[in-house]
């Protein structure tokens, strides 16, 4: 059951996360193709891949950090009392870590609220060394995801076949709404229309 709850809305909200950001930012979406059609036909064989699919990657870790599937984590208790940013926090209490608070502070993020997947790449297009203090989408320590391989995995896999193929838009004259529904542990995007075209 918890491989069955922990792991399918987190993944389908992500990618349904990822459709939208796409949709509405077409020179995203342009590079994403160009990437992709550069692999050729080894797109068949994902695992010799992941290491050409950057961009790829950094769309990835963007739409995580802006629309992050579990966006505080799980209930935690304090076992002991414990002190943290001057706060006493008396044994027994439940606490969340406000992961959406880290990944929008202007503090760790240069304009949070701009999406912008280059903010992972190198000048060169290589991938950043992630830092895991302020991107935490899989939250931290020892009860962290225990999904977060094979959800990574999924995710590529299914970008990767899906926008080989399609590519993807808003409807003419419609706002896309980002605003999430934070329902118990989710961070789900409002039911909404999406133009799906196959690429020639
Ligand atoms: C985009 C996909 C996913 C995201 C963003 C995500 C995120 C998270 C987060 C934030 C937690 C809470 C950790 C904590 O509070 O300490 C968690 C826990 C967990 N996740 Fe995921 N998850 C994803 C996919 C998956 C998948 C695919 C699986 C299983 C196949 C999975 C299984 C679990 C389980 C079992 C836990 C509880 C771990 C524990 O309590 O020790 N997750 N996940």
């Amino acid at each position: 059951m918890d491989i069955f709850f922990a792991g399918t809305i987190t993944t389908s909200d992500t990618l349904k996360w990822i459709a939208m950001y796409v949709a509405d930012n077409p020179k995203v979406q342009a590079k994403i193709h160009k990437e992709l059609d550069g692999l050729g036909n080894d797109v068949g064989k994902l695992r010799h891949c992941r290491n050409k699919m950057n961009y790829c990657e950094a769309v990835q870790r963007e739409v995580l950090r802006m629309r992050p599937a579990a966006p505080a984590g799980l209930r935690h208790q304090t076992i002991r009392d414990t002190k943290l940013g001057g706060y006493d926090i008396p044994k027994g209490t439940l606490v969340y870590a406000n992961i959406w608070a880290i990944h929008h502070d202007p503090k760790n993020w240069e304009s949070p609220e701009v999406f912008k997947p280059e903010r992972f790449l190198n000048k060169d297009g290589s991938l950043k060394e992630v830092d895991h203090k302020i991107w935490l989408p899989f939250a931290s320590g020892k009860r962290k995801c225990v999904g977060e391989a094979i959800a990574k995995a999924n995710l590529m896999t299914i970008m990767a076949l899906f926008f080989r193929r399609f590519k993807v838009s808003f409807p003419p004259g419609v706002q896309p709404d980002f605003e999430p529904v934070m329902y118990e542990i989710a961070c789900s995007p409002k039911p909404q229309k999406l133009i799906v075209q196959k690429r020639k």
